[in-house]
């Protein structure tokens, strides 16, 4: 079973929160910066990004959307939103805006939508994983880009990592259940959008999978 709500919260709230950046930010930059690079983002594009925690993504969509963009993050935990406050701050980021609530009862909270939706390692610790996502998609423009980047579980000989992999980010609030849910995101994604393209890093532990809403 996967961690509930609650407890996913209370898990980013403290330590998680206050170490993530220096834990997390090294071991994802190679891939962050893949899965953004093969992105059809281009400069103006409003991007709406579900569980941005620290922010961790924001350099990587901005280098794409310019000053013109503009980037709303959504994230349940104020202890992970303080930290990307920090870094709007001190980068003097003025094209992004933050809001505080749970993606899985996100619907009908914005009047407006997006280019492009994106959740990075947010899907595989969230129970209700397919609300989230179809919150998602409900806000991006027809034709525009879904990126999802998670852990998932390892299938063939690299599936004797999966323990590894799940202790890793157990920390986070992983479990088998929520990699293998990731998992089984990427094949609805195969079914539902177009122009799927799928790609797999760190022996298959992650991938990030974008496609174009119809
Ligand atoms: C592993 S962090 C990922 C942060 C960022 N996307 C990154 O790649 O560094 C997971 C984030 O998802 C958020 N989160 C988990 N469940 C959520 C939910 N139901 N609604 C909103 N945020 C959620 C947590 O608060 C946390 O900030």
């Amino acid at each position: 079973m996967g961690f509930e709500s609650k407890k996913i919260k209370e898990i980013y709230a403290g330590k998680v929160a206050e170490t993530y950046d220096i834990h997390v930010a090294h071991f994802f930059k190679r891939v962050k910066k893949s899965t953004f690079s093969d992105s059809s983002m281009k400069n103006g594009d409003k991007v709406l990004v579900f569980c941005c925690g620290t922010g961790l993504d924001f350099p990587h969509i901005l280098r794409k959307i310019g000053k013109e963009g503009e980037i709303t993050g959504v994230d349940f935990s104020s202890e992970m939103l303080n930290k990307a406050k920090d870094k709007i701050r001190k980068n003097k980021w003025e094209n992004i805006e933050l809001i505080e609530a749970d993606i899985t009862k996100f619907k009908d909270k914005l009047d407006k939508k997006f280019d492009i939706g994106v959740c990075t390692l947010g899907i595989s610790i969230i129970p209700d994983y397919k609300s989230a996502y179809y919150n998602l998609i409900s806000y991006v423009k027809n034709e525009g880009e879904i990126i999802i980047g998670d852990m998932q579980l390892a299938t063939g000989w690299q599936a004797h990592l999966n323990p590894l992999t799940i202790s890793f980010s157990k920390k986070y609030g992983g479990t088998y259940e929520g990699h293998k849910n990731s998992l089984e995101l990427c094949s609805m994604m195969k079914k539902e959008l177009t122009d799927v393209r799928k790609k797999e890093f760190l022996f298959n532990s992650y991938y990030y999978c974008i496609g174009k809403t119809r």
